[in-house]
């Protein structure tokens, strides 16, 4: 990306390669998240479903002044792939195609699933990399097999190039629905781009399967967005490869429900002082993914995502007298009656003028997959934009759709949902090169 400041204070607008021709997205992982998005875009596609949720199909900016009266819709004021031009694929451990899958995960009611039958069954998922160390509590049908991960590897580059040939695309993004792999630190093989490829050859187990599709699609050019908390490509060889060959990424783990809440109260508390003495989360949820929550070592990796959160926003460095001695508690139980349709509690304890206690409860009956869906939409459509922006690496910039969201190394990620909506749309008018808006507002009353 280049731009240059222009003497008026605004940047000149940066050069955005159109987006014509079609847009591939492809999802490792075919289960609830990415099923309902796929069957949502169609839905829209055909007049049935309006966009609900979706930032890039719903959501405007405003340009100028407030007296201006200019608020255009984003996918008005930005080049966006259009709805009709997304075709999808995936992979997954089981060989069901999207409409089976869908049925399986409950999500959408018979009624939906009917109509959108003869599109959902034609996308049928190509055969998956697996390893069963990293989600412990499903085993697979429907993988590849090879001699090393860089056999593995080589057949994603392969499907990638198969599915980008066979559907005429222009352009393809990854977003990874799969399930969430265990707990893992940064290891010596994800040092650097050669590192990690000599551990592919020598088949290091400490490279998962997310790693594997995350290598191939940035070998291949294709933005990679992560949709679970597992490393994938939040690991400094990706990070290499990602600026060697021009590709956006970000990560990790969609924010919805629970942590979706959580940021949007914290900044209110923060912001008007109030202190928290405890916050006590806890969720009963019924789907596959929290059959594979289940396993303690991918709980693990959640919950580390989830923990962040409130420690970032609430500062207890700067407040230890409102949030030094914070406890903060997240648990998840795998109870099936409930299927996708989650049930989160939350105790929040806080404290007022004169240290007086008080307490509120949230009761968020939510669907898991229908928060989740229109998070995929947008960010295939902005690490679009991004790659065609000229933007690589990490993409900061939509922190706003991660519970825990990627940031330059050193950098302590923004978690509050407002600064990232603001960000956010900052980021698109400095890319079309209009102001800022700082909402200083002073010259309303000159
Ligand atoms: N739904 C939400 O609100 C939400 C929010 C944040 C994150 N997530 C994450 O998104 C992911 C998808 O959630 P979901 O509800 O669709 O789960 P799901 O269990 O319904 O679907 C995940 C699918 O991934 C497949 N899979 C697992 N490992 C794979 C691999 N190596 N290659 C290809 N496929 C693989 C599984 O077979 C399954 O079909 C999970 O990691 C979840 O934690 C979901």
């Amino acid at each position: 990306m280049s731009s240059t400041k222009s003497v008026s204070g605004k940047s000149a607008p940066v050069d955005i390669r159109p987006a014509s021709g079609k847009l591939g997205i492809l999802c490792p992982g075919m289960g609830a998240v990415a099923t309902t998005f796929m069957a949502g875009v169609e839905s829209i596609r055909k007049g049935r479903s309006k966009p609900i949720g979706s930032l890039t199909q719903m959501g405007t900016i405003r340009l100028g002044k407030r007296t201006d009266g200019k608020t255009p819709l984003i996918q008005e004021f930005v080049p966006l792939a259009k709805l009709d031009d997304i075709v999808f694929g995936g992979w997954d451990l089981f060989p069901d195609d999207a409409y089976q899958a869908a049925k399986k995960a409950g999500v959408l009611s018979n009624e939906h699933l009917a109509e959108l039958k003869d599109f959902l069954s034609t996308i049928k998922p190509m055969k998956a990399v697996f390893d069963q160390t990293f989600v412990k509590n499903l085993t697979a049908t429907h993988a590849k097999t090879g001699k090393n991960k860089l056999d593995l590897a080589e057949q994603v580059i392969e499907d990638i190039k198969a599915f980008k040939k066979a559907n005429s695309c222009d352009r393809l993004v990854m977003v990874w629905c799969g399930s969430t792999e265990v707990y893992r630190s940064p290891a010596p093989c994800h040092a650097t781009v050669a590192a990690f490829e000599k551990g592919l050859v020598a088949n290091d187990p400490e490279i998962a399967p997310s790693q594997i599709y995350a290598y191939a699609a940035l070998k291949c050019g294709v933005p990679y967005a992560n949709g679970a908390p597992n490393l994938a490509v939040d690991i400094p060889c990706m990070l290499e490869l990602a600026k060697q060959n021009g590709v956006p990424i970000g990560g990790k783990d969609f924010k919805t429900g629970q942590t979706l809440m959580k940021t949007i109260l914290a900044p209110g508390f923060k912001a008007r002082l109030l202190g928290v003495e405890g916050w006590y989360s806890t969720n009963i949820l019924g789907n596959r993914d929290g059959e594979v929550l289940d396993d303690p070592e991918s709980f693990k990796t959640k919950e580390v995502s989830k923990l962040g959160v409130l420690e970032h926003i609430l500062q207890p460095h700067l407040y230890p007298d409102l949030y030094g001695a914070m406890h903060h508690v997240v648990r998840i139980n795998y109870y099936p009656p409930r299927g996708d349709n989650k049930e989160g509690w939350d105790n929040i304890d806080i404290f007022g003028w004169m240290g007086y206690k008080m307490q509120i409860k949230i009761d968020f009956l939510c669907r898991d997959s229908i928060l989740a869906a229109p998070i995929v939409l947008d960010l295939a459509l902005f690490m679009d934009l991004s790659q065609r922006c000229g933007m690589s690496g990490i993409q900061e910039w939509l922190s706003f759709y991660w519970k825990s969201p990627q940031s330059a190394p050193g950098l302590y990620p923004e978690h509050d949902l407002f600064i990232q909506l603001m960000k956010l749309k900052n980021t698109l008018r400095h890319l079309r090169g209009e102001e800022l808006i700082t909402h200083l507002g002073n010259e309303y009353y000159d």
